[in-house]
C-alpha cells in the first residue's frame, strides 16, 4: 500500500520510520517532510495547510492512508477534506480537534463529564478576566484559548504579573487570534507525564507513557519550547495511576466526546498532571506529541498501519497494541539561541554514525538538503534516540550517541531523564 504522512518535523519522521517497518506498505510520502524522514519516504512540496492540493495529490498518486501529523492541519479541518473527496485518513475531524482546538471547550469539556482537571474560568472580556484576578489565589494560570504553537501558556505568580498576562494574550493578541478568548485556571503542582493513545471512536487504547522537558535549561530553567527531550516510561506513572486514569479520564473523554456528537478517531495525548489529589488533565492534544513519538514508537511492537486501520474501521477492541519491556531516552539537540533567535544553514556531520546502529535513532527536526550536505533548518534540529534494558541504559546511550553528530551552534539539555534517579 501507499502512505500519506502530513508534516515535517522530528515526530513526522518517527512515524514514517514506525510506517517503513510494516511489511503492507510498499510506498511512502511525505509532504512536506525533511531531509531525514526522506530516507524512507519521497518528499512533495506541498504544505500541511494546503488541504485541497494534499487531497488532489493523495487521489491523483492512489493513496491508501493519510496519516495527519500535525495539530494546525486537524484543526483546520484536513480530515474533512479527505473524507469529503472519498480518501482514507488517520486523524479526528474538526469537530473533534477542538479537543485541542480550544482550551475552552475542553475544559468545558472536562467539567460537564467530572474528569479531573484544574478549577478555571473562561473568559472573552479581557475586562472580565481583569476583574476575576482581584480575588484569585497566586501563582495562576492564564492559557489563550486557540493553538499557539505550545506558548500560548503564562504561569503568573502576583497579581501584576496576571493582569499583564491577560493585556499580552487577549489585548496584545501576541498569540493572535487564539487569544480571543482565554482561560484562567488554578495553579497545579506535581510530576508532569505525557499519554498518547489510539481512539476509534468508542475504544482506547493507551500507548506507553513518557515525559517530555519544556524549558530550554538545564535544571528547568530558561523559557518553554517545543520540548528539548523525552523519557518513556515515565517511572512515576505507576500501574495504580494508570487504572485511575483509564477509569476516570481516558474512557471518560471518549464517550464525552461521544455524546457530543463529535466522535474522536486518531490520537489522543493526555497531558496530565500527578497532584497529590490524584492525576488531572493539564490538556488534550488531538496527534502524536513531539518529541514523546520519538521515545513512544521505538517501543512499539505492534504493525502501526493494523493500528490506525484498526481506529478508522472502528475495529481497536479487537487489535493488539504491544508495547517493548525497555526504555527509551530522546535528547534534542537544537541550535543555540533557540527558541528565541538563532541561525541555520550550518552542515550536520556524522549522521553516518547512526547506520546499523540498533537501538539508536536520530530523527530530524529541522534540516534541509543542500549542494554542502544536509544542513540545520530550525530551532530543534535533531532528536538523538536510544534506547535500553532500563532508564538508566537508555540515558547513557542516548547521551553518547548525542556526540556522533555535531553541527555548529548545537545545544542541548544534559539533564534529560535525570528526575528517573530520584524514582
Ligand atoms: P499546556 O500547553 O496546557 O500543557 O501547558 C504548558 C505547560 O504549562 C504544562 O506542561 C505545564 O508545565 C504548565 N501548566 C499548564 N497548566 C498548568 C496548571 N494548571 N498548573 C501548573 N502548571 C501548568
Ligand atoms: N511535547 C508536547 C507536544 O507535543 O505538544
Amino acid at each position: 500500500m501507499k502512505v500519506l504522512i502530513v508534516g515535517s518535523g522530528g515526530r513526522e519522521h518517527a512515524i514514517a520510520w514506525k510506517v517503513a517497518k510494516s511489511p503492507k506498505v510498499d510506498k511512502i510520502y511525505c509532504a512536506p517532510g525533511n531531509a531525514g524522514v526522506a530516507q524512507y519516504a519521497e518528499c512533495v512540496d506541498i504544505g500541511a495547510m494546503e488541504f485541497e492540493k494534499l487531497a488532489a495529490f493523495a487521489k491523483e498518486k492512489q493513496i491508501d492512508l493519510t496519516v495527519i501529523g500535525m495539530d494546525d492541519p486537524l484543526v483546520g479541518g484536513v480530515v474533512d477534506v479527505f473524507e469529503r473527496e472519498g480518501l482514507r485518513v488517520f486523524g479526528p475531524r474538526a469537530n473533534a480537534a477542538i479537543l485541542e482546538g480550544s482550551k475552552a471547550f475542553s475544559k468545558d469539556l472536562m467539567k460537564k463529564y467530572h474528569i479531573p482537571t484544574a478549577a478555571y474560568e473562561n473568559f472573552d472580556d479581557p475586562e472580565q478576566a481583569l476583574a476575576y484576578l482581584e480575588t484569585a489565589k497566586f501563582p495562576i494560570v492564564l492559557k489563550a484559548d486557540g493553538l499557539a504553537l505550545g506558548k500560548g501558556v503564562l504561569i503568573c505568580n502576583t497579581l501584576e504579573e496576571a493582569k499583564a498576562g491577560v493585556k499580552t494574550i487577549m489585548l496584545d493578541k501576541q498569540f493572535g487570534e487564539s487569544g480571543n478568548r482565554m482561560v484562567i485556571e488554578e495553579f497545579m503542582t506535581g510530576r508532569e507525564v505525557s499519554v498518547l493513545s489510539f481512539v476509534d471512536g468508542k475504544t482506547i487504547k493507551t500507548m506507553t507513557s513518557a515525559q517530555d522537558h519544556k524549558r530550554a535549561g538545564d535544571g528547568d530553567t530558561g523559557l518553554n519550547t517545543g520540548g528539548m527531550g523525552t523519557f518513556s516510561p515515565s517511572p512515576f506513572y505507576t500501574e495504580e495511576i494508570d487504572a485511575y486514569c483509564q477509569k476516570y479520564i481516558y474512557q471518560p473523554t471518549v464517550d464525552a466526546m461521544a455524546a457530543e456528537g463529535r466522535e474522536f478517531k486518531g490520537i489522543i495525548f493526555f497531558g496530565l498532571m500527578l497532584t497529590a489529589d490524584g492525576p488531572k488533565v493539564l490538556e488534550y492534544n488531538a496527534r502524536f506529541g513531539d518529541p514523546e513519538t520519538q521515545v513512544v514508537l521505538p517501543r512499539m511492537k505492534t504493525d502501526i498501519i493494523d493500528v490506525f486501520n484498526a481506529c478508522i474501521d472502528g475495529t481497536l477492541a479487537q487489535t493488539e497494541l504491544e508495547f517493548e519491556d525497555n526504555a527509551a531516552v530522546c535528547v534534542v539537540l537544537a541550535s543555540d539561541g533557540y527558541p528565541v533567535k538563532y541561525e541555520k544553514g550550518f552542515v550536520i556531520r556524522g549522521l553516518e554514525n547512526f547506520e546499523g546502529k540498533d537501538g539508536y535513532y536520530v530523527f530530524h527536526a529541522g534540516s534541509k538538503k543542500t549542494e554542502k550536505g544536509i544542513v540545520t533548518n530550525g530551532g530543534r534540529v535533531l532528536g538523538v534516540t536510544a534506547t535500553g534494558r532500563d532508564l538508566k541504559e537508555a540515558r547513557a546511550n542516548a547521551y553518547e550517541a548525542v556526540n556522533w553528530v555535531d553541527f555548529d551552534n548545537k545545544y542541548y539539555r544534559h539533564d534529560i531523564g535525570k528526575a528517573i534517579e530520584e524514582a
